[in-house]
C-alpha cells in the first residue's frame, strides 16, 4: 500500500524531490550540514565541518556558539521576540504562556541563580522535574552558561537517580517538592532526599513548588531553617541527615536574579547535555551530546520533517525526561522560533479525549507522539476522536518503537483524516535527531520509516557488515558520522566502542533489527539486543534482572521483552529463588515492588515465573534468546554454546 501525499502538503513542503536531494546530500554531507550551519548564529565560524577520527567525530571543529543562544538570545531583537515560545497546560486544564522574551528572562534568572551558588561552565546540574515550565527553563538555563544537564525521567525511583547523580557527579539537583498524576499525588522530594543520602557532589537542592500543602515535605525537614542564607550565598549549613546539602526553594532563588544574564560562549564540540539511556549492561549509560553539531541536526531534521511553518504550533507529548523531549519538545522547536506545546498530565486524564480537546482548543499544528499511545487510544474507539475539530493539524509524527500498520492506519485516518502524512521517525537517544524518516512530500507506506534523513548513509548487513538482500531482515548501521552523533559514553569511552563501533568494524552498530523493501523503503523490526522497549521507554534486561537480584530471596533473574498489544513489550522475567525461599503470590507481588523501588514504575513486571534452571552458555552467560524463542513457541536456533 502507498499513501501518496496531498496537493497542499506537497505545495508547503521544504523537501520537493527527496531523491534527488537524498543523492546530493550523501555525495557531499559536509557541505550539505555545513550550508544549513550557516543558518543559525556563531560567535566564531568553524574551521573544519566534520573532524572524523574513527570512532569519535567532531563536527564544526574551531567554532563557538550556543544552543541557547539560537533558541532564545537570536530572536530577542526581531519580532519573534513577542510570539510565544511555549504553551504549557497543567492537569487542571489552566495555562501559562511564554513569549521568547518572557522565557528569555526566566532561563536568565534561573541561570543568574545557579551562578550565585557558584555553578560554573561544565559543572553537571541533576533535574528531576515533572513536565512542567521549570523543567525547560531549567534545561535552559543550565546550557545558557555552559552547565550540563542531566536530566532524569520523574517516573524513576530513588535508586535510579541516585545512580545518575553520582555517575555525573551533580553539584546540583533541580526538583519538585511534589507533583499531580492523574489523581495521585507523587512525592518526588522524598525520592531526593532519599537518593542523596551518602552523596559527596551534590552542594545545593532547588525545589520547586509545585504543589502547596502540609502534608507534602517541606524545606523546614531538612534544616531549611537557615535556608534565607544560602540565597545570600552563604556557606551552608547542615542539614538533618548530615550530608552537606543545602536546599532552597526555586521561587525565593530566582526572585532575586536579574533577567539579563549573557550566554557562554561554547566550543562547538563543548558538552552540552548528558542523558542516561538503558543498555545492555546492568548500568545506564550517560550519552553525551555537543553543543554545534547536535543543534545543526535537530534544527534541520525538524524543519525538514515537519515542514516548520512561523506559525506552527508543535506538540510532541513525550517528556524532556527522554531524548525526545530535548530535541523536539525544547530545543529544536525554539531553535527553529515556533510554540512548542506541552500538556502536564498523560493521555487519559482528566479523560481519553483530552488530547483532542487541547489539539482543538490551542489549534496544534503539528502533532508527535508515540505507537503505544494510538494503540492505548484506539481501544476507546474512534467516537472520542471525532467528536473534535482537528483541522489545525498539518502533520502527524510517530516515535519510540516499530507502529504497525493497523495503529497507523488508525491514526492516519481517526487524527489525520486521511488528509495529512505521518512521519515515522526512527532515531536513538545515541542519534540524537531523526536518521530514518519520511518528508511530507513521499509515498508512505504504513508501518515503514522511510528512508534515510539527508546526509545519512544507512543500511542493513548481515554479522560480517555485508549488505543483506532486499527484504531479508539484518542490522541496521549508519556508515558515516551525522552531525547530532552522541560524543562519547560518559565516564565510559570503552563501552562506547565496544556497543557501538566494534559489533561490525568501521561504522555505528544501532542495536536494531530492519528490512529494506524492493523500493529502498526500511521496515524497522525491533531491538536486536536486550533492550526493550515498554509503552516506548527503553529499559535493559540487564537493568532489571540486577533489580530483582537486589531482593535477597533471589538467586537469579533472567527477563525478556514480549510482543503486548498495546505497550509494544511487557516485561516477563524468570527467578531462580535461593534456597528455601517458596514461591508464592506474596512474593511475586513483592518482588514486583523491589523491581519499581530499584527503577521505576514503567519498569512494572507483567509476569513472573519461578523457575529452577535458566538455559546459560558454558560460560556462565545466561540465553535470553533462548526464553524468549521458547516462550513465543518460536524456533530457538543455534543452541550449540547452550550449557544443557
Ligand atoms: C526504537 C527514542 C521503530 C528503536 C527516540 C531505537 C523506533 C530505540 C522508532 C531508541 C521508530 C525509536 N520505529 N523503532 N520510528 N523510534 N525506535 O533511545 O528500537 O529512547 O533503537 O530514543 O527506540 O530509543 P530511545
Amino acid at each position: 500500500m502507498l499513501i501518496n501525499p496531498k496537493p497542499v502538503t506537497v505545495e508547503g513542503s521544504y523537501v520537493k524531490d527527496y531523491e534527488k536531494l537524498y543523492k546530493d546530500s550523501i555525495e557531499n554531507p559536509e557541505a550539505f550540514w555545513g550550508n544549513i550551519a550557516k543558518e543559525l548564529f556563531w560567535f566564531k565560524p568553524w574551521d573544519k565541518v566534520l573532524d572524523w577520527k574513527y570512532p569519535y567525530a567532531r563536527w564544526f571543529t574551531g567554532g563557538q556558539t550556543n544552543i541557547v543562544y539560537n533558541a532564545l538570545d537570536r530572536w530577542l531583537k526581531t519580532d519573534v521576540s513577542e510570539k510565544t515560545a511555549l504553551i504549557w497546560v497543567s492537569q487542571d486544564g489552566t495555562d501559562k504562556k511564554f513569549t521568547y522574551k518572557e522565557l528569555n528572562e526566566e532561563v536568565s534568572r534561573f541561570a543568574n541563580g545557579l551562578k550565585s551558588l557558584g555553578v560554573k561552565k561544565g559543572d553537571k546540574v541533576t533535574i528531576y522535574l515533572p513536565r512542567i515550565p521549570e523543567q525547560f527553563i531549567a534545561m535552559l538555563g543550565c546550557l545558557k552558561i555552559g552547565a550540563v544537564h542531566s536530566v532524569v525521567y520523574s517516573g524513576f525511583s530513588a535508586d535510579a537517580l541516585k545512580n545518575r547523580i553520582d555517575d555525573a557527579q551533580a553539584k546540583v539537583v533541580v526538583c519538585s517538592n511534589a507533583y499531580p498524576y492523574g489523581k495521585k499525588t507523587i512525592e518526588s522530594f522524598k525520592n531526593v532526599k532519599e537518593a542523596l543520602k551518602d552523596n559527596k557532589t551534590v552542594k545545593n537542592v532547588i525545589v520547586v513548588k509545585r504543589i502547596e500543602g502540609a502534608t507534602i515535605p517541606v524545606l523546614n525537614d531538612l534544616g531549611g531553617a537557615q535556608r534565607s542564607e544560602h540565597a545570600h550565598g552563604v556557606k551552608n549549613t547542615v542539614s538533618s541527615d548530615q550530608s552537606l546539602q543545602s536546599y532552597l526553594w526555586w521561587h525565593e532563588l530566582v526572585s532575586k536574579q536579574d533577567t539579563i544574564c549573557l550566554t557562554e560562549i561554547m566550543e562547538a564540540t563543548d558538552t552540552a547535555f548528558i542523558l542516561y539511556t538503558s543498555g545492555t549492561t546492568g548500568k545506564p549509560k550517560g550519552i553525551i551530546h555537543a553543543h554545534a553539531g547536535y543543534m545543526v541536526g535537530i534544527y534541520t531534521t525538524l524543519k525538514w520533517v515537519f515542514d516548520i511553518k512561523p506559525d506552527d504550533i508543535f506538540w510532541s507529548t513525550a517528556d524532556a525526561g527522554w531524548i525526545t523531549g530535548h530535541s523536539y519538545i525544547l530545543y529544536s522547536p525554539l531553535i527553529n522560533g515556533v510554540t512548542t506545546f506541552v500538556y502536564e498530565g498523560t493521555p487519559d486524564y482528566p479523560d481519553i479525549e483530552i488530547w483532542w480537546k487541547l489539539i482543538e482548543k490551542y489549534k496544534v499544528t503539528k502533532f508527535y507522539t508515540a505507537p503505544t499511545a494510538i494503540r492505548a487510544l484506539m481501544k476507546f474507539g474512534e467516537e472520542a476522536v471525532k467528536k473534535h475539530d482537528l483541522s489545525s493539524l498539518k502533520i502527524l509524527g510517530s516515535v519510540g518503537e516499530p507502529i504497525n500498520p493497523e495503529a497507523w492506519l488508525w491514526y492516519y485516518k481517526n487524527v489525520g483524516r486521511e488528509q495529512i502524512p505521518i512521519m515515522d521517525t526512527w532515531w536513538q537517544t545515541e542519534t540524537g535527531m531523526f536518521m530514518i524518516t519520511p518528508v511530507p512530500s513521499v509515498g508512505l507506506k504504513p508501518g515503514s520509516a522511510f528512508k534515510p534523513f539527508f546526509g545519512i548513509d544507512a543500511d542493513v548487513v548481515d554479522d560480517k557488515g555485508n549488505k543483506v538482500p532486499i527484504n531479508t531482515q539484518g542490522y541496521l548501521i549508519i556508515k558515516k558520522p551525522w552531525p547530532a552523533m552522541f560524543l562519547d559514553v560518559y565516564n565510559n569511552p570503552a563501552r562506547y566502542k565496544e556497543t557501538y563501533f566494534e559489533k561490525i568494524p568501521n561504522v555505528y552498530f544501532a542495536g536494531d533489527s530492519a528490512k529494506i523493501d524492493e523500493d529502498g523503503y526500511y521496515w524497522i523490526t525491533g531491538r536486536n539486543d536486550d533492550v526493550i522497549k515498554v509503552s516506548g521507554h527503553r529499559l535493559g534486561s540487564a537493568e532489571l534482572e540486577s533489580a530483582f537480584v537486589s531482593n535477597p530471596k533471589v538467586a537469579e533473574a533472567a527477563v525478556i521483552g514480549k510482543p503486548h498489544e498495546v505497550k509494544g513489550e511487557s516485561i516477563k522475567a524468570f527467578i531462580i529463588l535461593k534456597v528455601g525461599i517458596q514461591p508464592s503470590d506474596e512474593l511475586k507481588a513483592e518482588l514486583v515492588q523491589t523491581v519499581r523501588k530499584s527503577i521505576g514504575p514503567i519498569a512494572t513486571p507483567d509476569e513472573i515465573d519461578f523457575v529452577e534452571k535458566l538455559p546459560k552458555t558454558r560460560s556462565g552467560k545466561i540465553m535470553r534468546r533462548v526464553l524468549k524463542a521458547q516462550e513465543l513457541g518460536q524456533p530457538v536456533g543455534d543452541v550449540s554454546t547452550l550449557e544443557d
